[in-house]
């Protein structure tokens, strides 16, 4: 019973992702948990009140303006007398409302008046969880302290398309409200703030070509679900990346240094920063503006390059420095020596050092094996997979953190 005497108001909007609501209800009361539901005009297109009411053992509030319901309990007592209040699932529209604070139904009335914990657990079609006004009001819900779950990626169940924007599973969602309702010792990095570099840089020659690495995002966004995990605000920079985003977590999509730069500068200020980008060193110092064609007889032309800045140095030596900086060497000579040079150099706290030559397969694989190097020594971690890596390194994070 890890929800026993829990409070949950549970606000279902319109989507065939509704019927998942029922089986969460139905998961959320086996561990002990009370649940009070809230359903979008949507949400009774796809499922019942009847159905949902009866699964919930519960009244279902569904009229902002029935005089009823806001003599029984009202919609600011409805959006205070709970733990926490979870939408799922959350649909394009209520996250815009959301973000823009409009409460012209039940469901968004109460998410304006609440002084709760607010989990949501987005569901839409690919193309609108991609589309640049939902980017965008995810990250002004995320800076708005609202936590993520979800979505992810798979099979839409009405149109069959591929890509981000199913709604996670129940017991996904159950395991995240679970983490979230969690007392303290649980999430010692909570009102802290984490910015996290991810991924590759893309660095254009032309407007068809780059230069790139074959970094893959895995270690970066997985130290970013770690962070999110112990209760931090986690702003996830990624370069160009085929994984999915970590749940919890405001990702900021870039492609190129400047670009990565810029955005973490933007992110400013922060406790923590953790730098695991593998950032371009150089970029193509004249970006040709249409693409370089080749004609016979020609010498292939001449690659010019210029340096990129570099994040990590400019965060370590910043006037608005994290309290604790956090940087990744990727070395396949003198690991240790290079990672230490490297502290030094970019005024880092702790460098995370790893041996990147090809026959450790740790570029681009699930596993890696680091030397985590302080101002006062190091410390030598076996090799493990990278999640466990991510929740180890989150719990060094923590520890700096303890107590203060
Ligand atoms: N880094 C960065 N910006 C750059 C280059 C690197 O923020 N322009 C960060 C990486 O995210 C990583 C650390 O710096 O945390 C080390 O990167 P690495 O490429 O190993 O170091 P370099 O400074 O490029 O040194 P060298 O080329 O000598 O290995």
């Amino acid at each position: 019973m890890t929800l026993a005497g829990k409070r949950i108001l549970l606000i279902l909007s319109g989507g065939i992702a509704a019927y998942k609501g029922l089986d969460l209800i139905r998961r959320l009361r086996e561990r002990g948990a009370s649940v009070r539901p809230v359903m979008t005009a949507g949400a009774q297109q796809f499922v019942t009140p009847l159905a949902v009411g009866a699964l919930a053992a519960s009244h279902v509030y569904t009229d902002l303006f029935s005089r009823e319901d806001e003599q029984d309990v009202g919609h600011i007592r409805l959006a205070r007398d709970c733990d926490l209040v979870l939408i799922a699932p959350a649909t394009a529209d209520l996250m815009a409302k959301m973000a823009t604070g409009l409460a012209d139904d039940l469901a968004s009335a109460v998410l304006l008046a609440t002084d709760r914990p607010v989990l949501a657990a987005p569901a839409m079609n690919p193309r609108m969880w991609s589309n640049p006004a939902t980017r965008r009001n995810h990250l002004t819900l995320s800076g708005d302290g609202i936590r993520f779950v979800g979505p992810m990626r798979g099979e839409m169940a009405e149109s069959g398309e591929a890509g981000e924007g199913r709604m996670a599973e129940p017991m996904e969602i159950v395991a995240a409200v679970e983490a979230l309702l969690a007392g303290p010792s649980a999430r010692p990095l909570a009102g802290r703030h984490a910015i996290v570099t991810s991924g590759p840089t893309h660095e254009p020659i032309d407007p068809v070509r780059y230069i790139a690495n074959r970094s893959s995002g895995k270690q970066g966004h997985a130290i970013a679900a770690a962070l999110a995990g112990l209760g931090a605000r986690v702003t996830l920079v990624s370069g160009p990346v085929t994984i999915a985003d970590p749940p919890g977590v405001a990702v900021v999509r870039v492609e190129r240094a400047v670009e990565m730069r810029d955005a973490v500068l933007a992110a400013l200020p922060a406790d923590i920063a953790v730098m695991v980008a593998a950032v371009a060193d150089w970029r193509v110092a004249d970006m040709a503006g249409g693409k370089i064609k080749k004609r016979p007889g020609e010498t292939p032309p001449p690659l010019a390059l210029t340096e990129n800045p570099d994040i990590l140095k400019t965060v370590g030596h910043h006037p608005e420095r994290p309290r604790l900086v956090i940087g990744f060497a990727a070395e396949t000579d003198d690991v240790v020596a290079n990672g230490r040079a490297k502290l030094e150099r970019k005024g880092a706290d702790y460098i995370v050092a790893n041996d990147v030559s090809p026959e450790t397969g740790i570029m681009g694989g699930d596993r890696t094996e680091v030397t985590v190097i302080g101002r006062n020594g190091e410390e030598h971690w076996p090799a493990m997979g990278k999640d466990e890596m991510a929740r180890r390194l989150a719990g060094l994070v923590a520890g700096v953190f303890d107590g203060t």
